[in-house]
C-alpha cells in the first residue's frame, strides 16, 4: 500500500469549509449551538470548520471504536468517550471527517436523539458515493467523492497521514 495521488487540495478543502460553515452561522444565527466532533478523525475538520462559523459556538468531541480491519466499517460500534456535557435542548451539529456505511452516523444519531436535544444535524467533509447505506440526511456536506480508501486531513491509515493537509488516495486498497 502507498500513498496515491491528492484527491482534494487543501485549498480546495478551505474553501469547501467556508461555503459550509457560512451555511452553518446562516442556519444557527441566535442559536446556542454545540458542535460534537468525532474523534479521531473528525478533529481537524472541526478545527477549520469551526473557524469558519462566525457564531460563539462551544465544543465537545466523542470517541467511537468501529470494529473491523483497518479498511472495512463492520458497523459494529463501541463509544471510548463520551460527551463531556448534557445536551437536553441544545442544538447539536455532529461533524464527520467522512461517511462511508454510514453506520457510524446511524448509530450516534440514535444514541443522541434519545437525550432530547432541540435539534440534531449532520455535517459531513467527505461522502463516498456508490456505497449502500441506511438514509441519513447530512445538512452540511463537503465532497462527494468515489468508494475509495482515502487517507489524509484528518483520516488515517493504521493511525498514519492524520496530518497530510490534503486527501489522498490509498493505492493497493479494494
Ligand atoms: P462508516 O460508519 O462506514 O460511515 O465509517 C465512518 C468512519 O470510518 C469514519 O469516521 C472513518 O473513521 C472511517 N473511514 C471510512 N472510510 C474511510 C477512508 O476512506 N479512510 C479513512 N477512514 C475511513
Amino acid at each position: 500500500m502507498k500513498i496515491g495521488k491528492e484527491m482534494i487540495s487543501a485549498q480546495e478543502i478551505d474553501d469547501k469549509l467556508a461555503e459550509m460553515g457560512a451555511a452553518i452561522t446562516a442556519d444557527y444565527r441566535g442559536k446556542d449551538l454545540l458542535l460534537v466532533g468525532i474523534l479521531k478523525g473528525a478533529f481537524v475538520v472541526m478545527a477549520d470548520l469551526a473557524r469558519h462559523i462566525d457564531l460563539p459556538v462551544e465544543f465537545d468531541f466523542m470517541a467511537i471504536s468501529s470494529y473491523g480491519s483497518a479498511t472495512k466499517s463492520s458497523g459494529v460500534v463501541r463509544i471510548l468517550k463520551d460527551l463531556d456535557q448534557e445536551i437536553a435542548d441544545r442544538h447539536v451539529l455532529i461533524v464527520e471527517d467522512i461517511v462511508d456505511t454510514g453506520l457510524t452516523l446511524q448509530y450516534l444519531l440514535k444514541n443522541l436523539s434519545v437525550r432530547k436535544p432541540a435539534s440534531l444535524s449532520l455535517a459531513a467533509l467527505l461522502i463516498k458515493d456508490g456505497v449502500e447505506r441506511p438514509p441519513l440526511d447530512i445538512a452540511y456536506e463537503g465532497f462527494h467523492i468515489p468508494p475509495k480508501f482515502v487517507v489524509g486531513y484528518g483520516l488515517d491509515l493504521d493511525g498514519k497521514y492524520r496530518n497530510l493537509p490534503y486527501v489522498a488516495e490509498v493505492e493497493g486498497v479494494d
